[in-house]
């Protein structure tokens, strides 16, 4: 779909290595915490924090960051990821060179979510919030909701590549990405 012979076989650079390096260790670290919990909790509690450094990095690069790295560059309103979704169930949605409307919405959810389970595993650390039911409650929720959030993450990322005829994931270890061509979007 949506390959034409101008721009078949020309690759361009769509994600940074800040990005690569991110996201791959965003997912191990996620990983070892989730693996961890409950187990062996120096591990655990080191992996989280990590992971919450990573976010609070990405927060700053997605703000001031430049091309498919800023915020402003895939964040959509509602509006924009229901149209999007909605074009997907039609089979006609467009090609996009960064993150699409919905992926865009996925991304801050899964930030938003890491953040909020590295907090309330912070919180549990101090004599203010120790045995709290509410804080404990909200990261074993958020701590094992992850796994349906990234699911459908995954789920998203499989089957744009099928429509579009790219492989999104090597296209996360290279950075590379075939060139758009007229009606995709850059
Ligand atoms: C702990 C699990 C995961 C988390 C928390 C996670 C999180 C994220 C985040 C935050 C981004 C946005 C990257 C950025 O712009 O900085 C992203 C993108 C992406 N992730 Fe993941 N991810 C996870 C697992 C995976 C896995 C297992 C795969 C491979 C199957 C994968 C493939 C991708 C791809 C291909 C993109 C780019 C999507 C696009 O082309 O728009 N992710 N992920
Ligand atoms: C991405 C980061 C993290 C993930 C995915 C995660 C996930 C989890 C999960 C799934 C549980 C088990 C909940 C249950 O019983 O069902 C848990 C427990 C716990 N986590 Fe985290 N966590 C993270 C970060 C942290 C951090 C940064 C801390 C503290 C520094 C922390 C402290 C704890 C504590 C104290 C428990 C209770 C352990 C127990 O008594 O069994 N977590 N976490």
């Amino acid at each position: 779909m949506n390959v034409t012979a101008s721009t078949r076989g020309t690759l361009v650079q769509v994600w940074s290595p800040y990005v690569r390096l991110f996201h791959w260790s965003l997912v191990l670290c996620v990983a070892v915490a989730w693996l961890s919990s409950g187990e062996i909790m120096k591990v655990h509690e080191l992996a989280g924090y990590s992971a919450g450094v990573l976010i609070t990095s990405r927060l700053i690069a997605g703000l001031a960051g430049s091309g498919h790295t800023r915020f402003h560059q895939f964040v959509h309103g509602p509006r924009a990821v229901g149209l999007y979704l909605s074009d997907v169930a039609k089979g006609d949605e467009k090609r996009y060179l960064g993150h699409n409307p919905a992926g865009g919405a996925m991304v801050l959810a899964l930030l938003a979510c890491v953040a909020g389970i590295a907090l309330t595993g912070w919180m549990q650390t101090t004599d203010t919030w120790w045995g709290v039911g509410w804080v404990e409650d909200t990261h074993k929720i958020l701590g094992n909701g992850i796994l349906v959030l990234i699911g459908l993450h995954v789920g998203g990322v499989l089957l744009a590549s099928l429509r579009h005829g790219e492989n999104l994931v090597r296209a996360m270890v290279t950075g590379r990405k075939r060139a758009p061509s007229p009606e995709d979007v850059a």
